[in-house]
């Protein structure tokens, strides 16, 4: 069967929205009632690395989601958007020296066989199925030599795999724009708005409190909250397009305070959309509004007139949290994150960022600063957040090497990635 294999491997990152996308206009292609705006993570960090084949001696199309084979997958309205968006800009492919490997008619018929993992635990609020497609419609424009017709056409693919994965085709901080259906939704794009160039000194600090699958998935809450929430449909038409242009604002006056604020304000609003949902969807508990009074005081501490912010909050469809700093006070709020989520004794990798890990631990912590947090209610205990990780914002999917670092067999097509021991 090791006739004619071609190959493609790709890197792909998560985003973490600051506007949130909630809510579907059109559940056929995927599109948003509002429009929205992330920050896309660097991979070295966290990533989704996707490997996809075509042979003509593939008898069907086959997808393996870390190292386990997922029988139906390949027939998902999902899955289907994203192949056969990109076979339709396939091009010829040649090798180096101009020799044709497979003509764009072979590539549209070829059936192929994907693999895709994750580096951080999938479903758990980590954006994992936005770095999963975008990895896959990348890896297969790779793979296809395709060509964008229009600019953000390869994001409107990648979006009807999951919406959120539009923006993790581009880094630095990116748009959705939600687009119109009279252009019948071609205008629903990913579109960046500042490279990750543009703000170096922003970091991330993701607090998993749950690596658990999610109760309700994004795509049910969506549903719920669109049929029954009449604050998401205020959300949607009378608040974000105005928070849209604030936030673009203050990404671009790289003002961390405006940022700050507009994003928890998005991400309570988001939440409360969730419970104004008929019934109610709960994603946050009370580890995570833990967090949301800790960092309240931390900012309140240094700035009570909340005019300068020093951390802001966001949560996605689970109850971990995403905290944005700048690098400047990301020690101390780390430090004050470790000193109320300790690590368990047995865990070294608590914190993906060993290095970081170590300078916050020597961290000495202002006792008054502990006071004012010990107020909250909120005391010192591990095992509430299972792990952290410390990032900042990186670039879009990256093309790595098929044979070094892919996970299909180059002989016979079938997957060789075997997920690491817990
Ligand atoms: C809360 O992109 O996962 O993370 O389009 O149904 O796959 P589907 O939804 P998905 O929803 C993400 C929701 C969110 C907010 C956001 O990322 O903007």
């Amino acid at each position: 069967m090791s006739r004619n294999i071609i190959l493609a491997t790709v890197s792909a990152p998560t985003n973490i929205a600051v506007i949130k996308y909630w809510g579907k206009a059109s559940v056929e292609y995927n599109t948003p009632i509002n429009s929205s705006l992330s920050v896309t993570l660097e991979q070295a960090d966290l990533r989704a690395v996707t490997t996809v084949a075509a042979s003509p001696g593939f008898i069907k199309d086959r997808l393996w989601l870390n190292g386990e084979e997922e029988e139906n997958a390949a027939t998902s309205k999902r899955f289907r958007s994203c192949v056969d968006g990109v076979k339709a800009l396939a091009r010829d492919k040649v090798d180096a020296s101009g020799a044709v490997l497979a003509t764009k008619a072979d590539l549209q018929q070829w059936k192929v066989h994907v693999s895709s993992y994750n580096t951080f635990p999938t479903a758990a609020g980590l954006a994992s199925s936005a770095a999963g497609y975008a990895a896959l419609v990348a890896a297969l424009s790779e793979l296809m030599g395709a060509i964008e017709e229009y600019p953000g056409q390869l994001t409107t693919l990648a979006r009807q795999g999951s919406g959120s994965a539009c923006r993790s085709l581009y880094g630095g901080l990116v748009a959705w724009r939600m687009g119109s259906a009279a252009a019948d939704w071609t205008d629903s794009i990913g579109q960046q708005v500042a490279p990750e160039s543009h703000w170096p000194d922003l970091r991330a600090l993701i607090c998993v409190v749950s690596d658990q699958k999610k109760d309700t998935s994004s795509t049910a809450g969506m549903g719920t909250a669109v049929a029954t929430s009449k604050l998401l449909k205020y959300r949607a038409e009378s608040v974000v397009p105005q928070r849209m242009k604030e936030m673009e604002s203050s990404i671009l006056a790289r003002d961390f305070s405006t940022f700050g604020k507009l994003t928890m304000q998005d991400s309570n609003q988001f939440h409360a959309t969730c419970l104004d949902s008929y019934p109610p969807i709960f994603y946050m508990n009370d580890i995570s509004r833990s967090i949301i009074r800790l960092i309240t005081v931390y900012n309140a501490f240094y700035s009570p007139d909340g005019t300068s912010l020093r951390a802001a909050y966001t949560f996605d469809a689970g109850p971990n949290a995403v905290v944005y700093c700048l690098e400047e006070h990301a020690t101390e709020l780390a430090a004050l994150m470790l000193h109320y989520f300790p690590a368990p004794p047995d865990m070294p990798k608590y914190m993906n960022n060993t290095s970081f890990y170590s300078t916050c631990r020597e961290f000495e912590l202002d006792t008054k600063l502990i006071q004012a947090c010990d107020a909250t209610g909120r005391t010192p205990k591990a095992n509430d957040v299972k792990q952290m990780y410390y990032t900042r914002s990186g670039p879009g999917p990256q093309v790595l090497d098929a044979l070094k670092d892919g996970t299909l067999d180059p002989t016979t097509g079938l997957n060789t990635y075997i997920p690491p021991q817990k």
